[in-house]
């Protein structure tokens, strides 16, 4: 028996990429999901492996970052499984640019999804998780959050402000027995990462202890154990997962 069976989870972005891997992997150990992203079509994929290992799956077309999609959303959830034990912010972008040519427009589109995006869903969601007097928040920082990266100071302040963001949620919640946890990945191989030229692919490599970019089901495995009754003591953390390069 896995250690989510009877449990309900919420995986945004869960389409493809880290999402999908940590959805697969919750459904793997027995919970119960409810997964979304920008369109529904998109999560078909990722709802068939679910359904096929024989657990239930609903998809939403959610946009985190506008208040009413996440509102209807997390309604739809709330009326299809009638609670959320676990959630996963994993929806994100990157829209990189040198802080000179930095246009307003990049800025905000990358705050609003990243940052405003996980505040609007987990505001959603601990109301439901405060009235069960428990649940697990899981939130996909990164390791640019803590350490900075040229051409991405918008994606960087978006991720230290998640990190922020996720501890201030382990104080508050705390007491209705809600803990809250970031993930802060290092290069992991993705859409997001495949899309970044060649020699800067090589050059991340070289500075990566472990020698190999990390794989999705490497950041699955720690968002399993954070949101796990093994982590039940543990809140407010950072867990890197980054092949030994910020330490
Ligand atoms: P990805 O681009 O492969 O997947 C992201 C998913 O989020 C996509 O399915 C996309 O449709 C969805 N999404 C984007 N905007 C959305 C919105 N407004 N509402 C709902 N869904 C939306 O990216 P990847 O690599 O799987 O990243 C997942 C998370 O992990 C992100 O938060 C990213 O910042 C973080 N991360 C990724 C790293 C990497 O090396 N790939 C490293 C560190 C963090």
């Amino acid at each position: 028996m896995g250690q989510f069976e009877g449990k309900v989870a919420l995986v945004t972005g869960a389409a493809r990429g880290i999402g999908q891997a940590a959805a697969l992997k919750l459904a793997r150990e027995g919970a119960d999901l409810a997964v979304c992203d920008l369109d529904k079509d998109w999560l078909a994929e990722t709802a068939g492996i679910i359904s096929d290992s024989g657990r239930r799956v609903e998809t939403y077309s959610v946009n985190v970052s506008d208040s009413k999609s996440v509102q209807e959303g997390i309604a739809d959830i709330e009326r299809d499984f009638a609670r959320i034990d676990v959630l996963v912010n994993n929806a994100g972008i990157t829209n990189d640019n040198l802080l000179v040519r930095m246009t307003e427009d990049e800025w905000d589109r990358v705050i609003d999804v990243n940052l405003k995006g996980t505040f609007l869903i987990t505001k959603a969601v601990s109301r439901i998780m405060m009235k069960q007097r428990s649940g697990a928040i899981v939130n996909i920082a990164s390791i640019i959050g803590l350490i900075g990266n040229a051409g991405q100071c918008n994606y960087s302040a978006s991720k230290a402000g998640v990190i922020a963001f996720t501890k201030s949620c382990a104080k508050e919640l705390a007491a209705r027995n809600i803990r809250a946890n970031a993930v802060a990945p290092g290069f992991i191989k993705t859409k997001m990462t495949d899309d970044l030229p060649e020699e800067v692919q090589k050059k991340m490599l070289d500075g990566i202890p472990l020698k190999r970019f990390g794989t999705p089901e490497d950041v699955a495995e720690v968002v399993a154990f954070l949101a796990g009754d093994a982590a039940g003591y543990v809140s407010g953390q950072v867990l890197t997962v980054c092949g030994g390069m910020v330490t």
